[in-house]
């Protein structure tokens, strides 16, 4: 009997990023990179995951959030940010006259981590070729990172979150330049009700940033 060809679940992490990154690459819409991200092999986490949650809102969107990974309900849904956490995000969202709209929302891991455990270096690695073409085909003006996780892989910052959120940072990749805002991950606020004050500023800055980058046309 031949050997069976290795399956993509026992990729090394390297392997399984070189993977992403030629599929990712080989995508030239969101439709043909939301399809590659399901047939995609190369992420452990798939493996105990119901659905792939991939991004929801409006791809032409100026704003583009990105958190951290499916929970339950996104996993059950198949829908980013759409448990408690998602719905906090709505809300502070709606105050600054945002909804689906005019918003963008995905994650930088595209599986629910079981138990919601943090994710492993080699899973974002893996996922992350997929979220850096998302947002070269979406081409948000802004980006808000919500997270550490999110803000660590795509701004490259160890700092932590509560002390660069609301500090403009740059997310760079080749000739893509975009402001980006690190800000406090949703789920944090729900734990932590009394930074609410801090993370309201930083919707504001978001907001001012984006008045004056529309206004530009
Ligand atoms: N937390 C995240 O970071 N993303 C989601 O989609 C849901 C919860």
């Amino acid at each position: 009997m031949p050997p069976a060809a290795p399956s993509q679940a026992v990729l090394s992490a390297r392997e399984a990023e070189t993977a992403a990154s030629q599929a990712a690459a080989a995508c030239s819409t969101v439709a043909e990179l939301e399809a590659a991200i399901k047939a995609f092999e190369g992420c452990g986490l798939k493996a105990t995951a119901t659905n792939t949650v991939i991004a929801r809102g409006n791809p032409a969107a100026p704003l583009m959030i990105i958190g951290e990974a499916p929970g339950r309900d996104e996993d059950a849904q198949g829908r980013p940010f759409v448990g408690e956490s998602g719905q906090l995000l709505d809300r502070m969202l709606k105050a600054i006259g945002r909804d689906e709209s005019n918003v963008y929302i995905s994650n930088i891991l595209f599986w629910r981590p079981p138990g919601n455990r943090d994710p492993s270096s080699e899973e974002i690695l893996a996922c992350k070729p997929f979220i850096e073409r998302l947002i070269e085909l979406v081409q948000p003006r802004l980006i808000a990172c919500a997270g550490k996780h999110a803000a660590a892989t795509l701004l490259g910052t160890n700092q932590g979150i509560t002390r660069i959120r609301g500090r403009w940072q740059e997310y760079r990749r080749g000739a893509v330049v975009i402001p980006a805002m690190p800000l406090l991950h949703p789920a944090y606020l729900l734990r932590q009700p009394g930074v609410k004050r801090e993370a309201w500023q930083d919707m504001q800055a978001l907001a001012e940033k984006l008045a004056r980058l529309e206004g530009q046309g």
